[in-house]
């Protein structure tokens, strides 16, 4: 896969991910030989740089971000393709001049009139920005080539607003050139799961409720929210990352076969999921959320969350979250599937763990097993990127002890192949006119209206409960399990 001749403008270049990730990811591409010669970068921002200023500040974001080593003839390339246009939103000015800079990149450089408009923006300014590119044109052109929107979450608020963006969003580009970037399916992890799933036949026979306990799906980090709080405060964990990252990580793990790896097919069979996913009846017991005290972590000690720079003293903000959600399909019929994610945690990981039921019948004695976990099956999605296996298996000596042991894959053992980033992948594919890893409207759908109804009782009833930095969140998740007799592992 390699992007054809084309441009992309970025709104909101000076922001952080465009600086730490978009930027490097996209000289990373370049220097993989993945983007064509004729591709150009512009950025549109606010301030009122120079040409000169402007490439100061992405040579910077390349040679403190990149991953691939330092090219001069790469860097050479991509450095006659940056433009940059200083202007608002509001400055029809500004657009009309990002109108002419695209004409002239179509007849200086060749891009061929295909260009893609990165949204790195807050979604309040979706609205503005896209009424701008139809204004001037942008949107549309007369030839065959391509005009693409990428939208970074969050999609809407809540599914209302998550509708009237997508209003908006469609009276100016089609639904095949919109882009939605959830990064979490960029990773080589998460496509991993469907390769692992259905290559194979080892694992299928046992994906279903006959033999599956539980599923646990964790997104843990170690870090506060930073300097994030203008974004943080009022969204919290549970907006932020399990609306959509561990939705569709679940979706991935549950889903049936598709037909095809199109995104036609593979977006059908997530909507069964998302569509069959069902909340139980009592909240108060199968969600939890908790907020980080102040405390130790990692040999220092941490702000808690209400003292962070720009929190609000009184902030009801969650910085954990854990929710259980059946999924109503013949497969999946009273398997449990637990969610949870927080900053602040143990550790920082992610992981899906597949936890299997005991085998009906053991013929050792109980005194022999004592030491036997269930099955599992853990995608390691990050840092530490793999799959174990934990089974039982005889411990060495005269008696029949089981213990468990596990089994594993690791990606720096099986593979010398590096794996692109998240970003890497996606930009390319959103270039490429590749769709399969970026979710359609519909999900997006699905996701917010069965969270809706949690994140509305947790905003009339629940507050955060403390936790402290370094642990695994806050009583009432680990309650949550152990009322069913389960535990959280530990990863
Ligand atoms: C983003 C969230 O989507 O994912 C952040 O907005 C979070 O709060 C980040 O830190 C984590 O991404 P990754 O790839 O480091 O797991």
């Amino acid at each position: 896969l390699i992007a054809p001749p084309c441009g992309l403008v970025i709104f909101g270049i000076t922001g952080d991910l465009a600086r730490k990730k978009l930027v490097p990811a996209l000289y990373d591409l370049a220097n993989r030989g993945l983007l064509h010669p004729a591709f150009a970068l512009t950025g549109f921002a606010r301030r009122d740089w120079t040409p000169a200023q402007f490439e100061d500040f992405i040579l910077d974001s390349i040679k403190n971000h990149a991953r691939t080593p330092w090219d001069e003839h790469t860097w050479e390339q991509f450095r006659a393709g940056l433009r940059f246009v200083s202007g608002t939103f509001d400055d029809e000015g500004a657009f009309d001049k990002l109108a002419e800079t695209v004409t002239e990149l179509d007849q200086t450089r060749g891009t061929g009139g295909n260009h893609a408009f990165y949204l790195s923006i807050p979604p309040d300014s979706f609205p503005k920005v896209v009424s701008q590119l139809a204004r001037s044109g942008l949107n549309t052109d007369q030839t065959d080539s391509f005009r693409r929107v990428i939208i970074e979450k969050p999609f809407g608020d809540n599914l209302e607003t998550a509708q009237q963006l997508a209003g908006i969003l469609s009276q100016v580009f089609a639904e095949k050139d919109t882009f939605r970037i959830d990064h979490y399916l960029g990773k080589e992890t998460v496509q991993n799961i469907l390769a692992m799933r259905f290559s194979n036949i080892m694992f299928e026979p046992l994906w279903n409720s006959n033999y599956v306990d539980h599923v646990q799906i964790t997104m843990a980090e170690d870090i506060g929210i930073g300097t994030r709080a203008g974004y943080y405060d009022g969204i919290g964990s549970a907006k932020d990352v399990m609306q959509n990252h561990l939705l569709q990580l679940l979706a991935l793990t549950a889903m049936e076969e598709p037909v095809t790896f199109d995104e036609r097919d593979l977006r059908i069979e997530k909507e069964k999921v998302l569509a069959a996913l069902r909340l139980p009846a009592d909240l108060a017991s199968s969600t939890a959320i908790g907020q980080y005290t102040s405390g130790w972590q990692g040999g220092e000690v941490v702000k808690g969350y209400l003292e962070e720079d720009n929190i609000p003293s009184d902030s009801r903000t969650d910085t954990f979250a854990a929710v259980k959600l059946y999924v109503d399909t013949r497969r999946w019929a009273g398997v449990p599937f637990y969610l949870r994610t927080g900053k602040r945690l143990g550790k920082r990981v992610t992981e899906i763990a597949v936890v299997f039921k005991r085998a009906a019948h053991i013929p050792f004695d109980k005194a022999a097993t004592q030491e036997l976990g269930n099955n599992a099956l853990v995608f390691r999605v990050q840092p530490d990127e793999g799959i174990t296996l934990r089974f039982g298996s005889k411990v060495p000596g005269s008696g029949m002890q089981v213990r468990d042991v596990s089994m594993d894959f690791g990606y720096g053992h099986a593979f010398t192949e590096d794996s692109p980033l998240a970003y890497e992948r996606l930009l390319l594919d959103a270039l490429a006119g590749n769709s399969p890893l970026f979710p359609g409207q519909k999900e997006v759908e699905l996701s917010w209206k069965i969270m809706d109804p949690i994140f509305n009782y947790w905003a009339a009833e629940v507050s955060p409960a403390p936790y402290r930095p370094g642990t695994w969140g806050p009583e009432t998740a680990h309650e949550m399990l152990e009322r069913g007799g389960r535990y959280w592992r530990i990863p």
